[in-house]
């Protein structure tokens, strides 16, 4: 396998810096091939770039190589299949691989500390210190992972103990903003890009990013230049205002459901004002997943090491709010069966943190699967795509081959995520395999009236006038 300065491809030093497209492709190492790397690394050869994507997991590289992303996103197989007979993408395990690269981007995941709020930033300082020997003064590093404030600073550090004698090592932090599920439209046509920078090769650094992302540039797509701080805070400010906003509206739906009102009318008149909008006011069962969740923890950890707690102490309600939703749903399924969990057959539909997605981190759907179970209540799951992962992290609930088996005998049917297929689902032919026609949508995503029409008794988080119940529209996106 060739190495990047074998491949002999060179940075055109006479390119433009204002997002003309590079006269001879970059050669870009990615670290880390999870939903970010694996997809920024296919989407950077996609784009003309010569890429060597390096992970440590052999299994996972093994898997990538022959075509066949190790988790599902919409896209990425095709993209894979498109990118392959190019030669411009490599998967490997070796770092060595990765010498003679222009950029070398971090795209390692920060999950939650054992036992702490706080980020486990750990596989961020592996990866810098792994690329450290390869560096020379021309190359740049560009950090991408969700980080603590003052962690780039503190990577640079590092790195510049590491590096060959008499390198300038170059830094650049770069958030990364994608949504699984949509992650090639958000890495392709991203809303804006961050660079965070520092020190004297600052402008060199953004000239030689800028190369990198031309074809988006070219498109119109903002780029924000600020300082490492600001940029590291972008990514984790970003993600508490998307969570603050469902919790938000969850609230609200904690207020309807005990005053009578409808959450999703709600959502929809006060969305309707432009400086609130409508997106991300879906009430519901609340946000998982790796992102949202975990990133205000670590933001409000990583304050309270500053000093500054009180400043995020709201992101602790934010997070109560989230997780009270789940709490309702358990309880709920209790109040629709005499008031016990005990023998309560309850079908879940959904395992996955959101449609589209197989990633079941802090998943709401299998929190409440999980807790019914411990009370008592004979669940079974089903989940379109996120069957292996679910039945991985939790082992010990009972699965269904597909919605139909999931729902036959139930007491009552619980939709968690809210995939198509759940959607659209014949309440009339649903209605004559379960055993009790109960519904609890956790989503505000089934047409309640029809429901309702087909005999099913209908129950809606933050909607005590279901029974006219129309479901909201797509405000993920
Ligand atoms: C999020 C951010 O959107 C993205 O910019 C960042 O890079 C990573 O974190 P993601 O985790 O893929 O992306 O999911 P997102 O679409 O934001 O949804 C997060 C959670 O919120 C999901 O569980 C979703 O079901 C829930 N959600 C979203 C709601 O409950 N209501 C809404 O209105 C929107």
């Amino acid at each position: 396998m060739l190495t990047h300065q074998q491949l002999g491809t060179f940075v055109d030093a006479a390119a433009s810096a204002d997002g003309a497209q590079p006269r001879e492709p970059l050669r870009i190492a990615v670290i880390g091939t999870g939903y970010l790397g694996a997809v920024h690394a296919a989407c950077m050869a996609y784009q003309g770039h010569h890429v060597v994507a390096v992970d440590s997991d052999a299994g996972k590289v093994a898997a990538l190589a022959a075509g066949r992303p190790p988790f599902f996103e919409p896209g990425l197989e095709e993209l894979l299949a498109e990118v392959a007979p190019t030669g411009r993408l490599t998967f490997t395990t070796d770092y060595a691989l990765t010498a003679g690269s222009d950029v070398f981007f971090l795209c390692v995941g920060t999950p939650q500390q054992q036992g702490g709020y706080a980020a486990d930033t750990s596989y961020v300082y592996a990866s810098a210190r792994s690329v450290a020997p390869y560096l020379t003064s021309e190359s740049l590093v560009v950090g991408k992972s969700t980080v603590p404030i003052g962690t780039a600073s503190a990577v640079h550090a590092a790195m510049a103990e590491l590096a060959r004698q008499g390198v300038t090592v170059r830094l650049l932090w770069n958030p990364e903003f994608l949504r699984e599920g949509v992650a090639i439209q958000d890495t392709l046509h991203p809303d804006r890009f961050v660079y965070g920078v520092q020190g004297a090769t600052a402008e060199a650094d953004i000239a030689l990013l800028d190369r990198v992302y031309a074809a988006s540039l070219a498109d119109g797509t903002p780029r924000v230049v600020t300082d490492y701080v600001t940029a590291e805070m972008v990514k984790t400010a970003a993600n508490s205002f998307l969570a603050t906003k469902i919790s938000f509206i969850n609230a609200m739906a904690e207020i309807c459901e005990a005053a009578g009102g409808d959450v999703v009318k709600l959502a929809e008149a006060i969305g309707h004002d432009e400086r609130i909008g409508r997106k991300f006011l879906g009430a519901g069962v609340g946000f998982g997943g790796g992102c949202l969740p975990k990133d205000i923890r670590a933001f409000r950890a990583r304050a309270e090491e500053l000093g500054l707690g009180q400043s995020l102490a709201f992101l602790r309600e934010v997070d109560g709010i989230n997780q009270r939703r789940r709490d309702r749903v358990v309880d709920l399924v209790a109040q629709l069966s005499g008031g016990d969990h005990t023998g309560v057959r309850v079908a879940i539909l959904g395992a996955a943190f959101k449609p589209h997605s197989d990633d079941v981190r802090d998943s709401p759907a299998l929190t409440i699967a999980t807790a019914l179970q411990e009370r008592g209540a004979q669940v079974r799951v089903f989940d379109p795509k996120a069957m292996a992962n679910a039945k991985q992290v939790a082992p010990q609930l009972q699965y269904a081959v597909d919605l139909w088996d999931a729902c036959v005998d139930a007491d009552v049917v619980a939709v968690l995520t809210e995939w198509p297929e759940f959607r659209s689902a014949d309440p009339v032919a649903l209605a004559a395999v379960v055993r009790r026609p109960v519904v609890i949508d956790g989503r505000n995503a089934l047409p309640g009236s029809a429901w309702t029409a087909a005999g099913w008794t209908y129950h809606a988080l933050g909607r005590a006038t279901a029974e006219t119940a129309e479901p909201r529209k797509d405000t993920q996106s």
